[in-house]
């Protein structure tokens, strides 16, 4: 089963992500938490992906496509999530031919829809942990213990895009670039709408109601 989440900054695409990878085995594949430790590493790509990311503008295609590419040539994973990927009509193509090479096929597109005026409240108040990634939100899902992650004390921190003029640029990037993925996969018959302005356990059950998911491993 492989699953493709879509949806604005900010409509739980990580957060569904991670509950499903750890409660039904599926492998996360991220591209944005990828280019993240990347960008963190000081290489020489490290800094060409961070220039992009902080101005709230997509990473060029053919960092991607080598990403994505070199994954699906070598997992041997049943079931995987694609969290952020793919971003636009160009990406989506290499996501097609590139599945076909793999002899693979796309179960859904599971777009995680989610009313504008949300995105900025739930971005803003996002905090992740900086050891294990798990994401809280200070208003409707935060720690136990102000800025330290549940799990494992991590500290929690701000992605450096997460403010409002950074935002700004990725909704509209959104806007321009993501939109039209949704089409691509409605004319291939594979978008499935989730109400994503719902509390995240309802989200979460929706989905695997939808998926028709069960235990399983990777
Ligand atoms: P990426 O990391 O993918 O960011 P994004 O798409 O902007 O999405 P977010 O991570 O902001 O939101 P999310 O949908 O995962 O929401 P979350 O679950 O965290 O990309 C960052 C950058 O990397 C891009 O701008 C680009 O530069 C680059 N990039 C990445 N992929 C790329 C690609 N394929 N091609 C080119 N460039 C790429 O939730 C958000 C908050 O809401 C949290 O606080 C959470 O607790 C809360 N929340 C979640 N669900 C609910 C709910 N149901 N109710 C209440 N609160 C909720």
């Amino acid at each position: 089963m492989i699953i493709a989440f879509l949806g604005s900054p900010g409509s739980g695409k990580g957060t569904q992500a991670k509950q499903l990878a750890e409660r039904f085995g599926f492998h996360h594949f991220d591209t944005g938490s990828m280019l993240r430790v990347e960008a963190a590493s000081g290489s020489a790509l490290g800094e060409r992906i961070a220039h992009y990311i902080n101005a709230g503008n997509l990473v060029p295609l053919e960092v991607i496509k080598e990403l994505v590419l070199k994954f699906l040539t070598a997992t041997r994973a049943e079931r995987i999530m694609f969290d952020g990927f793919p971003r636009n009509l160009d990406q989506a193509r290499v996501f097609d031919e590139g599945l076909i090479e793999a002899g693979r096929t796309l179960t859904c597109a599971v777009y995680l829809q989610l009313d504008p005026e949300t995105i900025e409240d739930r971005i803003l108040n996002r905090r992740t942990c900086e050891v294990c990634g798990r994401i809280y939100n200070m208003k409707s899902n935060p720690p136990r213990q102000d800025e330290v992650c549940d799990r494992d004390g991590g500290k929690l921190t701000l992605r450096a895009d997460d403010n409002p003029e950074k935002l700004k640029r990725r909704i509209e990037v959104y806007m321009s670039e993501t939109v039209p993925v949704l089409e691509h996969y409605r004319g291939q018959d594979k978008l499935c709408l989730i109400d994503a302005d719902q509390p995240i356990d309802e989200v979460t059950s929706s989905i695997v109601g939808l998926l028709g998911v069960t235990d399983g491993a990777a």
